[in-house]
């Protein structure tokens, strides 16, 4: 039973494999985290020992409805402010009387098999009642009819705990919540390093661990997806923890729009640590009899280090995040038209890609931006969803049917959010993308942001991407999205909703894909925003692979496919292998690297293969040989970070199997000196009692491999290598 309720202690315990959560119900009215971290099985039979109540003298804590208790001082589960606790609420709201204190009592819990489906949102899910339990903690304020629902599942398999909030206005009036964060936990003392991923465009997921220095640190986003600059992502880890070793409290946030991610340390040296929507900028009128959810934040705790957080991210979100048929077999090796043509090209040109592709073992084309209106360049024609006759005189649906034809599978580029000023849409509909009326509207790459908050706009994409899909032959998209959202107004919402506008937006996107991924689910989306600019958890339940840079740069690459598998499964990285030199970094590395990079993710191709010369065609071929042979391990297998691009001057890592039959090692490096010495790494998590023979026929025992490693003399700059190696029959 992963959650049990001790009614005389008045606790809740939520045990996974190896973690327990306990919730203790204070005076039958105040549940605060008593404990988060390694699995426990019981607590001692006099709780109030363990609990914070000390109390300064002045006026430093205030006591709580006449109790002994400050709720200023006790870890809560679900913090509001004003009635005794002053630091950062989870829960802020506005009531008509214009007051802004909320009092949250406990009223009753109920414990239920499975878990239960997030209206309107991205959520992890089961497929079984039996694989994991959910509790809900009803929580009330009843001078105002608010009632807030905690609810928390525990997987009996996963080592995390997913948390969401509900807010239901039983009273009679409005109430304007201001914020309402779905995950707090507390967390004591002042050893912890943060950790998070920050980049930009072409430089996504770059990871950063800071050392906590008490006060208050955050990362969250304002742009209305949660952006290139900061993953919804948190971890706090204690000081000298690595990939191996030490604890880790981490946070990762199904959702795709604005966030917030903050550790807050108060003066006793209790760190408030939370995440949620961000609260800047949003507010949400919640009427009479109206019920608000907030997306699922998935916490996990590891005493593996990051390797241990990371491997519990991968495989819950392969496994019940993602959905779908690509959720359990592997996925196309493609080629993208992007870097090779752009927006330049005609029926032939694609024909010839499609062609060439096919002999070197690819196995479907992807057609990017250009093929629609009258876009010759990333200027115009967004809205205008029909094909370019001139390029394409048999539209999508002739040159679909001739690649299907060769036995390639086709794919498509589409960007629905937006909208071109040099648009028949925006002729027709200009009150149809975020804008403020009289403000000048802001473009970013030359466009607007289609105001998805609308049912009329989510429809509109609706048809006419059900239009494109009913080309059987189109069996993949890329879901592009390339700007933010800026001038943030809608022309169909009252004034006292307008800050409800990122997220009516982010419901009605995920309407829109819930729609189409249901109607349409032999088709594989990848999700796009100008690289990996909203590659967070909430878009993985619809598409089950990201395009994770535009940066193609294999060394760039190692850095940010690194970072991004933090809390990604690789298989659902995007890699792709591109000309030299690089696009954005002018950087020219061999095409073995190349390859050894972009074959640790979701392989692609982003070139004109009618320009390769003989020795690309052949190491190519190579290359996707290779990867037939590991894309089952990729797909499924657990991730061993060995050495980081950030701190250790190379990456490495390796991917085991399930069972333990099959292993990748992957070792890149940067810049060398010459001479420079050895390099040995060691690998991890093979059966230490077998042997491995790589394709050589070399034979390696597991332990010598955890424990010697591989050993590389005289590396030279951008040298990789990949190393397969598999479980001899014979044992140890
Ligand atoms: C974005 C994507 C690219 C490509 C272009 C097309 O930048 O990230 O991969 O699709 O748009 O305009």
């Amino acid at each position: 039973m992963p959650i049990r309720f001790d009614s005389d202690k008045n606790v809740f315990y939520l045990h996974t494999p190896k973690t327990s959560y306990i919730i203790a119900v204070l005076e039958n009215k105040y549940p605060i985290n008593l404990y988060y971290g390694k699995r426990i099985e019981g607590l001692p039979d006099d709780i109030e020992n363990i609990i914070p109540t000390r109390r300064d003298g002045g006026g430093s804590a205030q006591d709580m409805e006449g109790t002994n208790l400050s709720t200023d001082l006790l870890p809560m589960e679900y913090p509001t402010y004003g009635s005794s606790d002053l630091r950062t609420p989870a829960f802020h709201a506005r009531y008509s009387d214009g007051t802004s204190v909320t009092a949250l009592l406990y009223s009753e819990y109920r414990i239920m098999k499975g878990k239960k489906l997030l209206v309107e949102l991205p959520c992890t899910y089961i497929e079984d009642n039996a694989e994991a339990e959910s509790l809900e903690i009803y929580l009330r304020d009843a001078l105002k009819g608010l009632e807030v629902v905690l609810c928390y599942t525990v997987y009996e398999k996963y080592d995390a705990l997913i948390k969401s909030v509900r807010v239901h206005n039983d009273g009679n009036e409005n109430i304007r919540i201001e914020s309402v964060l779905s995950s707090t936990i507390h967390l004591y003392g002042s050893e912890y390093q943060a950790i998070h991923l920050a980049g930009a465009w072409a430089r996504e997921q770059n990871l950063l661990i800071t050392d906590f220095i008490g006060g208050k640190f955050s990362v969250d986003s304002k742009r209305g997806a949660s952006s290139h600059n900061h993953s919804p992502f948190l971890a706090l880890a204690e000081k000298g923890t690595n990939e191996n070793y030490g604890e880790v409290y981490a946070m990762s946030f199904v959702y795709s729009g604005n966030f917030i991610a903050e550790a807050d340390e108060d003066c006793y040296n209790t760190i408030r640590m939370q995440m949620g929507i961000n609260p800047f900028n949003f507010e949400w009128v919640l009427e009479p009899g109206q019920s608000f959810q907030a997306p699922e934040v998935v916490n996990v705790f590891s005493q593996d280090g990051f390797g241990g957080m990371s491997r519990t991210f991968h495989d819950l979100y392969r496994s019940r995040l993602v959905r779908g048929k690509y959720r359990d077999t592997v996925r196309p090796i493609l080629i993208n038209s992007w870097e090779a043509i752009g927006c330049n090209f005609d029926e032939n040109k694609i024909l010839s890609i499609a062609k060439k592709a096919k002999i070197l073992g690819i196995e479907m084309v992807v057609l990017d931006d250009g093929w629609f209106g009258h876009r010759d360049a990333p200027t115009s024609s967004l809205g205008d969803w029909y094909p370019n006759k001139k390029k394409l005189p048999d539209g999508i649906k002739g040159l679909s049917k001739k690649i299907v034809q060769m036995g390639l599978k086709f794919g498509l580029w589409v960007e629905p959010e937006m909208i071109s000023e040099d648009s028949e849409l925006y002729r027709k509909h200009p009150d149809w993308c975020i804008h403020i009326k009289g403000r000048r509207r802001n473009l970013a790459r030359n466009q607007l942001v289609l105001d998805l908050s609308r049912p009329d706009v989510c429809d509109y994409i609706i048809n006419f991407m059900t239009e494109i899909l009913s080309d059987r032959n189109v069996s993949y998209i890329k879901w592009d999205m390339n700007r933010y959202m800026s001038d943030i107004g809608s022309a169909s919402l009252p004034p006292e909703k307008q800050r409800e506008i990122p997220h009516r937006y982010m419901l009605g996107l995920y309407k829109v894909l819930e729609n189409l991924i249901s109607n349409f689910p032999d088709v594989l989306f990848e999700g796009c925003a100008s690289g990996g600019g909203r590659f967070d958890a909430g878009m993985l339940y619809y598409f089950p692979q990201y395009w994770t840079s535009d940066c193609t740069d294999a060394v760039e690459r190692m850095s940010i496919q690194y970072g991004t598998s933090y809390v990604m499964p690789i298989a659902a990285i995007g890699a792709h292998i591109s000309a030299v030199p690089n696009k954005v970094t002018r950087r020219s590395c061999s095409l073995e690297t190349r390859g050894n990079v972009a074959i640790c993710g979701q392989l692609g191709f982003e070139l004109d293969p009618n320009v390769l010369n003989d020795y690309d065609v052949k190491m190519i071929k190579q290359i996707i040989e290779k990867y037939k042979q590991m894309r089952e391990t990729i797909h499924n297998g657990d991730l061993y970070r060995l050495k980081s691009p950030f701190y250790d001057g190379m990456s490495a890592c390796n991917i085991v199997s399930k069972d333990k039959e099959n292993v990748i090692f992957f070792l890149g490096t940067f810049t060398s000196k010459p001479f420079s010495g050895k390099i040995r790494i060691k690998l991890k998590g093979l059966d230490k009692n077998a042997s491995y023979s790589d394709k050589e026929g070399k034979v390696y025992s597991g332990e010598f491999l955890e424990n010697y490693g591989f050993l590389f003399e005289n590396v030279i700059d951008y040298t990789s290598y990949i190393i397969l190696l598999k479980k001899q029959n014979n044992g140890g």
